[in-house]
């Protein structure tokens, strides 16, 4: 079946039958996803409710519930699970910026992490939104993000973290109800602060409460319920529990069936319970305590099932008093007392302000019921307050707190169709927090422009202001003020304050967001308008239990019913006590300070359907959301504003590093004012002018994204890492450059070395053969490859019979056999050389199957002499001592290798002869004579007939090696790419090139904190510099180049007679010069030395005169053309000329040679080309320049050969004949050569002698 390649094509292969394969979802899908309309709503093109709207939807519809307006986050319910809040989302947030990530409610707490942590600051999340867009679960998740990214393996912080979470579902139990708006309605307001340590580890927390909507305990609209914590109870409580507390059903108690609403969809009150145990657990809550909190639940349950019959006299009975003595019970006090407090009232009368009688009023069974609800609300309500202040106790700071992170989650604006008191007040809140809102990204950013003479366009707002005045102000009176007003003129009588408040309503009605509607009035809120019912109202705002409760609840046995009413009202007290009104305004106000004292980040919550649907858009809530949260003004503000502001000290203090000139390795630099430092970082940092403005005290950036401090830790991470791979990679390639320089030299340099050897040891004598002077040709020895492991090698090895011994040379010859009566062939050999010996093998085929045989081995002891023709042939003869073998006479194209090797090895005490004939001795005693003639006829190499060789003519014999190929012109690949390192790579030289340090400076503090500083002392005029000393001329030494100089890179070109001046020398024959201010490297060879002036500059001495050249010896005509002589004559080789014999070093002699030096080692890694201009024996040059000194150690030229017993040592002079003495007639002395024009063999042998001689 051919491959598809298909995406899917595989998926949608059938499943095995039984086995559904399910394809592995992947969490990053979500990341990866297209996002869908803007994330952040400041970059829509237009700025309208409807294009916000549209945003929001697109991105709604596909899941994208959270998006940006600048910092605020917007978050629109998805009322379904979409998988976002995973460990795995978790930790793509964790450490990143806002806007590295998608819009996530993790963003935002991990940018109020950070900042606390990275600039030392408290910070608050404000959460807003109306019932049921999702502000609870927002909490949560910030407390999610905070507990698993705040750090910590201490016990005690693990401990806390544990109790923030668990403070959730015990506290949604206690104080979450199903609404119609909402299936966990917080029916409370609740500020989470956690505190942190200096290491941002969480070690404490505390709650603080607001207001308890605690009318839902005795009684809810159709289709809502009570507390969850009532369900939970009464549902899945213990048969222990059910025996002790008398519990039922839910059903069958009042104040949880009234509303016909015991089970709400996805809410399971049993599990729900064990959670709400365990977090009691975790909290630390003791069984007793447990017990307790049950107990006034089921008190409370049970004062729900207390019936009240109307006596004949209207007055209430209790119709049922096993229930309350059930109740007494519970509550630990007397059964008849409960009753009378119950259904009497204890009226006291005052005569001229005298307190008078005291009488029991009886009450009809509305009163009653009203009493009985009055006793279940407070019972609950200081329930709620204990295990708000227990869970508090709990949560104590285990150690010094540095900073706080608050969370509010209040109970959300809501509009119900019967609203009153409670919703007052819920309403009420949620304006101030919208006060606080608009009080900090919108009025106090605009005032502060203003007063820091910033430029900008105004923006128009709704300043809801006005209607928390409407509400909360005493002067003239608000609603609160109106209701405690009411509330005191007719105290004893709920209904008569209320009507006393209906007609000061009338008052009210001046405010253009009030309405008075008789028995109701309407306030135009924020979001939106709200008619409240004024029924019942100043009782609610009265919020007095009556004495008798108290009296009571005193009698009460029960120690725990007794703690949670600590605060009785002192009977003799004159002063009114708070009204409900009193504290919610006291509570929003203290709320109010507390978040203006942190940095606030925003969430703004969206409910995008009343249905809890996960699918229904309604575009006209969300509009009207839109608008009254005042999104589009958000912005507009943010646009045209700046949302990034400090003083200029904080600024210095926070950005410093991301400016070179005000910091330097992480001190604090700058000299200058806090103000001019402030406006240098913002010039370094790039961000455009526009984007930012200076005010009086304070700078002001538009988008604070664009100085965030990380960018210099991630500046500084990143800088530290290219330099590092710089670094590495630097190093490689300085190892290649190194390798491939080294592997240049060992087949360059040595090579050519040993072919210029050739040359010095032919000395001109003898024709060459064009391919023999070819500038690639390198001598290179083991043609054969015997050191190797080539087939070949090895078998010539094994007949050869020489072991492990090292190889100097190998080729294919030709060995001049006789044959019996016939004249002598040529014949094919192997010749292999050894330290020891010359081996010759012949090669024979036998089976198919190539045989190899040693047939000749001829210890180099025993070579005498190796003569050679001076025509262009390829023939020698190894002139050996007498053997009945006779004097092989070989066709070698290597020839000229081939002596210099034996030389080599022989340290030269074989001699060369090449003559126009040469002799050989064919047998013991029997010479033989071959004589070679010039035939240009002959095609190809030379012809051997009859002891007559014919060659055509060859390269003239004082030919040299033509240069070496030019290597290709490519550019040079610099080693570093990247800023850090400098084009040549790092260097030591700092001269110039790094910055000064600056000395580090204190930073810049607030004006009362400078009072402390000593003030900046004016600086001592500086004194005059001394003058500088006079100048005298540089102690250095100075050299006049003896020949022009061609320098490559990195080296000094010179013409004759050019002075340089010496930089430094080193030993391997280059110096560092400077000639023009600019430096090189040098052949010192090519320099000598001016001799120093004294001070009082004398005449220089004359310059010694110059030696004439020494006359050239007849025989060594050749040779002159050799050495650099003035004017050399073409050299033609002599056929007539007796063989003469070659010293191999410098200068021609039958008699000897100068000994083989092995290249100063083959460490002279710069050898690249410099090999190539290694004299190639090319008299006509000038000396060879030795291999450049860096970083390789120098040549070690310098250290003489071993002397070897029997040898001669170095020669200096010309060197006597050694051997039998035979040498060759017309021996040439070894002239001296003049200075400057000696080779570098020549010059090393002198100083090798020198140190001898030392
Ligand atoms: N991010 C979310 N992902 C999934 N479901 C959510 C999300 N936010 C809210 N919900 C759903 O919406 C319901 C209402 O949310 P929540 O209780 O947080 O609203 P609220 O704003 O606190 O309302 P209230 O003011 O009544 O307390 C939750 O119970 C939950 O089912
Ligand atoms: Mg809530």
């Amino acid at each position: 079946m051919a491959v598809s390649k298909k995406a899917g094509k595989k998926a949608a292969a059938p499943a095995k039958a039984g086995a559904t394969k399910v394809a592995k979802a992947d969490w990053k899908e979500g990341f990866r996803k297209k996002q869908v309309g803007v994330s952040d709503m400041t970059l829509l093109t237009t700025i309208s409710n409807e294009s916000i709207n549209d945003n929001l939807q697109k991105r709604w519809l596909n899941a994208e519930i959270y998006t940006y307006i600048g910092g605020v986050l917007i978050s629109v319910n998805p009322f379904r699970d979409l998988g976002i809040y995973t460990d795995d989302v978790l930790q793509k947030y964790k450490g990143k910026n806002r806007l590295e990530v998608p819009p996530h409610v993790f963003g935002i707490a991990e940018s109020a992490y950070y900042n606390m942590n990275a600039y030392h600051e408290n910070q608050c999340v404000i959460i807003s939104g109306e019932s049921g867009a999702g502000k609870t679960e927002a909490a949560k998740r910030i407390m999610q993000y905070i507990a698993a990214v705040s750090g910590g393996q201490d016990n005690s912080i693990q401990e806390i973290k544990d109790m923030v979470l668990a403070t959730n579902p015990l506290l949604e139990s206690f104080g979450c109800a199903k609404t119609l708006r909402n299936n966990n309605s917080s029916r409370h307001g609740k500020y989470l602060e956690i505190m942190f340590n200096a290491q941002g580890e969480p070690v404490g927390a505390q709650i603080t409460n607001y207001l308890l909507e605690k009318g839902r305990v005795v009684g809810q609209v159709e289709n809502e319920r009570n507390f969850h914590i009532f369900y939970q109870f009464t549902k899945a409580a213990s048969d222990e529990q059910r025996e002790q507390f008398g519990l039922q059903g839910p059903e069958l108690y009042a104040y949880t069936s009234i509303s016909n609403c015991l089970e709400v969809q996805n809410i399971n009150d049993t599990e729900d319970f064990v959670a709400t145990l365990n977090a009691m657990r975790i909290i630390g809550l003791t069984v007793n305590e447990k017990s307790e909190i049950f107990r006034m639940l089921a008190i409370i349950l049970w004062l729900g099932n207390v019936q009240f019959e109307e006596m004949d006299d209207g007055n209430a009975r209790i119709a049922d008093t096993d229930v309350t003595d059930f109740i007494a019970y519970l509550m630990d006090t007397d059964s008849a007392m409960l009753q009378k407090v119950l259904t009497t009232r204890v009226v006291e009368t005052q005569r001229g302000g005298r307190r008078g009688s005291i009488y029991d009023v009886p009450l009809n069974p509305a009163q009653a019921t009203a009493g009985r609800d009055a006793l279940s609300k407070a019972i609950y309500n200081n329930l709620f307050e204990w295990i708000v202040s227990r869970i508090n106790v709990s949560m104590k700071p285990r150690s010094a707190a540095s900073h706080v992170i608050g969370i509010l989650d209040i109970f959300g604006f809501e509009i119900f169709e019967d609203n009153s008191f409670e919703q007052l007040c819920i309403n009420y809140v949620n304006e101030k927090l919208q006060q606080i809102f608009i009080e900090l990204t919108l009025k106090t950013e605009q005032e502060e422009y203003v007063r820091e003479q910033i430029q900008w366009s105004p923006i128009k707002y709704f300043n809801n202001k006005v209607v928390c005045d409407l509400i909360e102000e005493r002067k003239p009176p608000g609603i609160f003020a109106a209701l405690n007003d009411a509330c005191a003129t007719a105290h004893a009588d709920p209904a008569a304050a209320d009507n006393s408040f209906v007609q000061r309503t009338a008052i009210l009605s001046s405010n253009p967001h009030f309405e008075a509607r008789g028995a109701q009035f309407l306030v135009r809120h924020y979001a939106g308008d709200v008619t409240y019912n004024i029924a019942g109202m100043t009782d609610k705002n009265k919020d007095a239990l009556i004495k008798d409760i108290f009296d009571l609840i005193g009698s009460s046995g029960n120690q725990f019913i007794q703690s949670i009413f600590p605060d009785r009202p002192d009977p003799s007290s004159k002063k009114r006590p708070p009204t409900a009104g009193d504290r919610i305004k006291a509570s929003a106000g203290a709320l109010v300070d507390n978040l203006m004292k942190a940095q606030p980040s925003y969430i703004r919550t969206i409910k995008p359907n009343q249905n809890r649907s996960p699918t229904e858009y309604d575009s006209k809530a969300i509009l009207h959301q839109i608008k009254y949260l005042g999104l589009q003004e958000n912005i507009r503000v943010r646009r045209a504003g700046f949302a990034y502001r400090n003083t200029f000290e904080k600024m210095v203090e926070r950005f410093y590093l991301l400016s070179p000139s005000t910091s330097y390795a992480g001190e604090y630099t700058w000299t200058g004012d806090a103000k001019s430092g402030c406006v240098q970082i913002l010039k370094d940092t790039g961000i455009p002018k526009d984007e930012w403005q200076m005010g009086v005290t304070k700078a002001f950036i538009k988008n604070p994204e664009t100085t965030m401090r990380d960018r210099y830790w991630h500046n500084m991470a990143s800088r530290i890492q290219r330099a590092w791979r710089n670094y590495w990679r630097y190093k490689n390639e300085c190892a290649k450059r190194i390798q491939r320089f080294w592997k240049n030299n060992k087949e360059g340099l040595e090579y050519a070395k040993i072919r210029d050897y050739g040359h010095q040891i032919l000395a001109g004598r003898k024709e060459r053969r064009r391919f023999s002077l070819l500038g690639y040709r390198r001598f290179m020895g083991d043609y054969l490859d015997v050191n190797g492991k080539n087939a070949l090698g090895t078998e010539l090895r094994s007949a050869c019979g020489i072991g492990a011994e090292e190889v100097s040379f190998s080729c294919k010859a030709q060995l001049l056999v006789s044959k019996l009566a016939r004249s002598s062939k040529p014949s094919p050999r192997f010749l292999v050389v050894t330290g020891k010996a010359v081996h010759i093998v012949i090669g024979t085929e036998k089976d198919g199957r190539a045989h190899f045989a040693l047939e000749r081995k001829i210890p180099l002891i025993t070579i005498k002499s190796i003569s050679l023709s001076n025509l262009r042939d390829d023939w020698m003869v190894f002139n050996c001592n007498a053997s009945e073998e006779g004097d092989p006479v070989l066709h070698c194209y290597f020839k000229t290798e081939l002596v210099v090797q034996l030389l080599r090895l022989s340290q030269a005490s074989i001699n060369v002869c090449i003559g126009p004939t040469v002799e050989y001795a064919k047998k013991k005693d029997k010479k033989q004579v071959i004589s070679f003639v010039k035939d240009e006829t002959i095609p190809r190499d030379d012809v051997y007939k009859s002891h007559a060789v014919r060659v055509p003519s060859g390269e003239p014999p004082n030919s040299v090696s033509r240069p070496p190929p030019k290597r290709k012109p490519g550019t040079v690949r610099p080693i570093t790419q990247g800023k850090l390192l400098r084009a040549g790579g790092p260097s030591n030289n700092t001269k110039g090139t790094s910055r000064i340090k600056p000395a580090a400076q204190p930073l810049p503090r607030k004006p009362g904190i400078d009072a402390i500083v000593a003030p900046p002392v004016a600086k001592a005029p500086s004194a005059p510099a001394p003058a500088p000393p006079a100048q005298e001329e540089p102690d250095v030494e100075r050299y006049r180049a003896k020949f022009a100089f061609e320098g490559q890179e990195g080296e000094m070109s010179f013409k004759k007679d050019d002075i340089v001046e010496l930089v430094e020398k080193d030993d391997n024959g280059w110096w560092l010069v400077r000639k023009d201010g600019q430096e090189g490297w040098a052949p010192n060879n090519y320099l000598e030395l001016v001799p120093r002036r004294p001070k009082s500059t004398p005449i220089a001495p004359p310059p010694p005169a110059r030696r004439p050249p020494p006359s050239a010896p007849a025989a060594a005509n050749a040779t002159s053309t050799f050495r650099n002589t003035p004017s050399p004559q073409p050299a033609v080789a002599n056929a007539s000329a007796k063989p003469v014999a070659v010293f191999p070093g410098v200068f021609p002699s039958n008699s000897s040679a100068t000994p083989w030096k092995k290249p100063a080692a083959l460490d002279t890694a710069n050898a690249n080309t410099a090999g190539s201009r290694l004299g190639s024996a090319s008299a006509a040059k000038p000396p060879p320049v030795a291999t450049k000194p860096k970083p390789t150690p120098p040549q070690v030229a310098a250290k003489p050969t071993p002397k070897q017993p029997g040898k001669p040592p170095i020669p200096s002079a010309p060197r006597p004949p050694v051997g039998n003495g035979s040498a060759p007639k017309a021996a040439v002395s070894r002239p001296t050569a003049p200075a400057g024009q000696m080779d570098l063999a020549a010059v090393l042998a002198k100083r090798a002698q020198r140190m001898a001689d030392d």
